[in-house]
């Protein structure tokens, strides 16, 4: 095993998405380690984004309408405090993302062009390139990573232990290249992204199976939420994984969602098409359940202008044979976004000494049991800038002696995708919630230390065996209410184990 020495005392951001660029960034001139598996801002979610973020900086709106638009799509259970301050810092966050060099699209008149998603009361999604606003965004602060001197970037280093030494953060274990390192450091920020890969339909990287969340959870962090996965209602239904995603903003433009015999099937719901997301997918999922194939019509809404308001969907959809303007797209709920994950405070701290968590591997208590369409690029953008600042104002602390531990085998997902995507789906239930938990007990017994997917797996469905009523994205059909009161849980993975 090679130690890295060399890098000792440097802090060590994990992940390449828009929260880890943030971060490296915003510690500059310290000097900080940008690590990822793949290459620089490849293979993350926020690189897929198609939406882009959501900003309360139209004439007629405030961040007072957009917290009320997130905890009503929250279902009653965000942290009101953390979401106001998030929020009210979303101009902040656009004007660093386009000091880095983002150019959000503007209309004619200079201002920033909004879009619309499902549960906003306003216009306020930012975007760029139409249809392509994350991997725009990606690209620009990948760019400035590379000029930027104080920033050492380490590719193809897949973290696979955090190393701890009497409760304190000591260093990173991974595999590399050519074998196995130990980064010794005091200050880790975990960025790795979701949950999605753990079932077979997604829309994100399938590599992304909950890392962080296992890192943190083994080292004895605590985790919050974990129960609330988001299912976006309108993938490309097609036998390609992942499955190509079809923005809300397609809705936003008037795109509507049709059964077999043409049925709007939502138009009896408040905002029919634009209601929240977690009330679409149960309902694309109960029109799936009864056999048929559900589509999205974008033929009148948008016809002849799909091809130049969403680019990179009309590509998706003609690889897949669908030509959106004038055909109907086959779609059907695909895991899209975790809720829950690493719980910080509002400077991204874990409960963990020397442990941070940004974008979506943490849970900040912004999204409640369920996300408002992009949101999750603004939490990534203010969080980075906050776990940047929280770290910069500490004095650096030479990490503790690392003690070098066996590199646990590279993970198999592929058993625990069978049980995930069956038991714990958009609806769920007693005895499928039950069913995962032995299986995955049993799974994570046999693979030992390889066992991570199978872990994250099981804290999910520990938690959801806990909530015993339906709220946002958590649907139970043995408990199809919603309790008077509910709160946030928030676990360690030894107390889940016992609960298991
Ligand atoms: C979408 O474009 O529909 C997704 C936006 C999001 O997940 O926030």
């Amino acid at each position: 095993t090679e130690v890295l020495n060399h890098l000792a005392g440097r802090v060590a951001i994990v992940g390449s998405g828009l929260a880890g660029l943030v971060t490296a960034l915003r510690l500059a001139p310290q000097p900080v380690m940008l690590i990822t598996r793949a290459e620089l801002g490849a293979e993350t979610s926020s690189a897929w984004a198609q939406g882009g973020v959501a900003a309360s900086l139209g004439e007629d709106d405030s961040a007072d309408l957009h917290l009320t638009d997130t905890l009503a799509a929250g279902d009653e259970l965000c942290d009101a405090a953390a979401a106001a301050s998030i929020l009210r810092q979303a101009p902040t966050a656009i004007a660093m993302l386009e000091s880095f060099g983002v150019t959000f699209d503007r209309a004619a008149n200079g201002a920033f062009s909004l879009g619309l998603e499902a549960a906003h009361s306003r216009r306020r999604i930012l975007h760029v390139g139409g249809d392509g606003s994350g991997a725009a965004i990606v690209c620009a602060l990948v760019e400035a990573v590379l000029r930027t001197s104080s920033i050492t970037v380490l590719t193809g280093f897949e973290v696979r232990r955090l190393l701890v030494e009497e409760g304190i953060v000591c260093g990173l274990l991974g595999a590399t290249r050519n074998g196995t390192a130990i980064l010794p450091t005091s200050r880790v920020v975990l960025a790795t992204g979701g949950i999605g890969g753990l079932y077979d339909a997604t829309t994100n990287p399938i590599g992304n199976f909950g890392q962080g969340i296992m890192l943190a959870a083994r080292a004895g962090a605590e985790l919050a939420d974990m129960e609330f996965v988001q299912f976006h209602p309108t993938a490309l239904d097609s036998p390609k994984r992942p499955l190509a995603l079809v923005s809300e903003a397609v809705r936003g433009e008037g795109a509507t969602l049709v059964n077999e015999r043409g049925e709007r099937f939502l138009a009896g719901e408040v905002r029919a098409e634009l209601a929240p997301r977690d009330v679409v997918a149960r309902a694309v999922s109960a029109e799936l359940a009864r056999g048929g194939r559900v589509f999205l019509d974008g033929r009148t809404a948008l016809g002849s202008r799909f091809a130049s308001r969403f680019p990179q969907i009309d590509t998706l959809c003609r690889e897949a044979g669908v030509d959106p303007s004038c055909e109907l797209i086959p779609i059907r709920p695909a895991a899209h976004y975790h809720m829950g994950g690493i719980a910080t405070d509002e400077n991204a701290r874990s409960t963990l000494q020397g442990l941070w968590a940004v974008g979506e591997t943490a849970s900040t208590g912004l999204h409640g049991a369920n996300r408002l369409a992009s949101n999750s690029l603004l939490e990534a953008a203010v969080m980075g800038m906050r776990a940047a600042q929280d770290i910069a104002g500490m004095a650096t602390v030479a990490p503790r002696r690392v003690r070098g531990i066996a590199l646990p085998g590279p993970a198999d997902v592929s058993a625990v995708r069978q049980i995930v995507s069956r038991h714990l789906g958009v609806l769920r239930n007693a005895g499928a919630i039950h069913g995962a938990i032995a299986s995955l007990l049993q799974l994570a017994e046999s693979e030992g230390p390889a066992s991570d997917p199978a872990m994250v797996a099981l804290l999910i469905a520990v938690f959801a065996s806990m909530r015993r009523e339906s709220r946002g994205a958590h649907a139970r059909t043995d408990f199809p209410l919603k309790l008077a009161y509910a709160e946030r849980r928030k676990m360690r993975l030894d107390e889940a184990l016992e609960i298991a």
